[in-house]
């Protein structure tokens, strides 16, 4: 039997356009494009095996070798530090990781900050860095309405277009890191898959407009 290269890829909007990326570059699987409720899709004759997660999952799978490669967004790499191989920035999936506040909030370095985030690793890394303590709260979502209740003094979350926080009446008010989708591999894979993953990697990469 041929050996099939796993790829997990992230469910949503910035999946189906990795996909695309992914069809473009010759490993195309059409069955992937036929509304169902399949999680898993195969095409033998180019050795790939397509498996949808949750983003926030998929450096999991990769990480434990369930999955060769996958897509990831550079927010979870860096909360969750998985021990991957981290081989090509796709240029899509862009946004930042920002503090955001109520427009009138002023900050008063003598108070411990109350911080609410999803990313309790990204945000303690940052105020370290600050040499700032801060009072954390791991929130799971709907961030943007810790401030307005008085939950936090601010919030660290992603900032695509800045609509969610306009409409919440917050703005931005530092910018901690860029954002955008990587492909990253599992190292074990990468030694022993290494032929087709490069290739894949390079036909990605051509298409982003890096020369590599
Ligand atoms: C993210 C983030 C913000 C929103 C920002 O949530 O948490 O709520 O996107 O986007 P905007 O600047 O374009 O308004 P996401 O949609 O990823 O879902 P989540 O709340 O489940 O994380």
């Amino acid at each position: 039997m041929k050996q099939m290269l796993n790829v997990a890829l992230p469910k949503g909007r910035l999946g189906e356009k990795v996909y695309a990326m992914f069809e473009k570059a010759g490993f195309e699987c059409p069955s992937i494009k036929e509304n169902n409720r399949k999680l898993i899709f195969e095409n033998e004759e180019k050795g790939v095996r397509y498996f949808w997660v949750k983003p926030s999952d998929v450096a999991i799978y990769v990480e434990r070798g369930a999955a060769d490669i996958g897509v990831a967004g550079k927010d979870i790499l860096l909360e969750y530090e998985p021990d991957v191989y981290e081989l090509l920035d796709l240029d899509i999936g862009k946004c930042r990781m920002a503090v955001a506040a109520p427009k009138d909030f002023r900050d008063d370095s003598q108070r411990t900050l109350k911080v609410a985030t999803k990313f309790s690793n990204i945000a303690q890394n940052y105020y370290n860095s600050c040499g700032r303590d801060i009072d954390m709260i791991h929130l799971n979502g709907s961030i943007e309405i810790a401030p307005i209740l008085g939950l936090s003094d601010v919030i660290v979350d992603i900032v695509e277009t800045g609509t969610t926080l306009k409409e919440n009446n917050l703005e931005v008010k530092e910018t901690i890191v860029p954002i955008s989708a990587r492909l990253i591999a599992n190292k074990t894979s990468f030694r022993f898959k290494s032929e087709l993953i490069e290739k894949i990697k390079n036909e990605l990469a051509s298409q982003t407009g890096e020369i590599k």
